[in-house]
């Protein structure tokens, strides 16, 4: 019998979340041979040569790594400002691109990028939102398809993090974009998911109507500077005129606590996400759907629109918190945003 063929993948980063990706696509992914990984955070040398197999092969710099190292595909696990340049070297080069979210923290980068993945229909580009490849996300997904819940009218989301005494996220908050773009799109993500944004619209490009958003620095006092806070509120009106609301915190002191309620006509279902064994369990997934893809030619579940629309109104919902105003969106679906004030911070 030959031996299947595996996706041979290179790593570029191993931060936090790229040393889990390293050992899920070292000894978890019966379809992906990680060839080849990328670092440049001192100590991650040690990490790697006693966590990942020897086959390994080590770069400093990622053009290298993606040029040399015998990859087919790129999994980029960067910080985020390196995300854009990063995705676009790996397409230029001719490899198949997953990245981490988010693409950009500015939205013309973001356009800029997806217009690239699209122009190269034979790369696959993936964007994975980790909820769509958790179990009990996907279950209520079934359940809104199968319509055993009725219409869906409405969704709500709860996402607060635990407090960190050494505020690490304030210094973050200068490039994260701010919590409604680095944490909210997430759950805008989710909501677009269950909300069937794209039926029934008079204009098939305007998918939102309007948002708004509101947000304190309830511990965290500091975040004002960066036009940030540690809880924010956001409400997003879809033009089929379906509801997302979302209350995101980092201020739990208790713990960490995810939920998600989606609310029919004949019932709602409640996700309960406050599990750590599902965020890994979405590692795996989105990996085995991408390496999937790559082999067998196989559709993804998060598209680069999926990627865009989300992103359009997380910088809706930053920009009303920042500015105190209600944000509408146009007949090209872009939200309204006077350009002299939505970089300001
Ligand atoms: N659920 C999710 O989807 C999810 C969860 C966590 C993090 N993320 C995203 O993953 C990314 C990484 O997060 P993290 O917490 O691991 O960050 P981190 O700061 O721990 O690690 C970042 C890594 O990037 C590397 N790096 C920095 N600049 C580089 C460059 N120019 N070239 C190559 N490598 C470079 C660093 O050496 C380090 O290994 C972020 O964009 C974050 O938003 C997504
Ligand atoms: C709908 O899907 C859910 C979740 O998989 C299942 O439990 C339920 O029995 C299904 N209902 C119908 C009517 O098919
Ligand atoms: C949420 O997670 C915390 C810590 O992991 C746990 O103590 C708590 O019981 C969980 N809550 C629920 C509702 O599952």
């Amino acid at each position: 019998m030959s031996t299947p063929r595996r996706l041979k993948i290179a790593l570029i980063g191993l931060g936090r979340l790229g040393a889990i990706r390293a050992s899920i696509l070292a000894f978890q992914q019966p379809r992906i041979e990680l060839v080849a990984a990328c670092y440049t955070k001192p100590g991650s040398d040690e990490w790697a040569a006693a966590n990942l197999p020897p086959s390994v092969k080590y770069y400093a710099d990622p053009e290298d790594c993606m040029k040399n190292s015998g990859a087919e595909a790129v999994l980029i696990s960067t910080v985020t400002a390196t995300h854009a340049p990063l995705i676009c070297m790996g397409l230029d080069l001719g490899l198949h691109v997953m990245c981490e979210k988010p693409i950009s923290v500015d939205l013309i980068t973001t356009a800029e990028v997806l217009a690239k993945a699209r122009s190269n229909p034979h790369l696959k580009f993936l964007v994975p939102f980790c909820r769509r490849y958790d179990d009990s996300y996907r279950a209520a997904k079934e359940m809104v398809e199968n319509r055993s819940l009725g219409e869906i009218h409405a969704v709500q989301t709860t996402c607060i993090d635990q407090q960190d005494p050494t505020g690490f996220f304030i210094s973050f908050s200068a490039q994260s974009g701010g919590i409604f773009v680095d944490m909210g799109v997430h759950d805008i993500d989710i909501g677009r998911y269950y909300l069937d944004v794209t039926s029934g619209l008079a204009n098939p490009k305007k998918q939102v109507n309007r948002v708004v958003a509101m947000g304190q620095q309830a511990v965290y006092g500091e975040l004002a500077k960066y036009g940030d806070c540690d809880n924010g509120w956001g409400m997003v009106e879809f033009a089929n005129g379906k509801v997302l609301t979302s209350h995101l915190g980092r201020t739990l002191t208790n713990g960490f606590e995810s939920c998600t309620r989606v609310c029919g006509t004949k019932a709602h279902s409640v996700i309960n996400g406050n599990s750590t064994i599902n965020r890994v369990e979405s590692f795996l997934n989105d990996l085995a759907e991408f390496s999937a893809s790559v082999l067998d030619d196989k559709p993804l579940t998060c598209t680069p629109d999926d990627a865009y629309e989300a992103a359009k109104i997380a910088t809706a919902l930053q920009y009303s918190f920042r500015n105190g105003v209600p944000v509408y969106f146009d007949d090209e679906g872009l939200p309204i945003l006077e350009t002299s004030k939505a970089n300001v911070v």
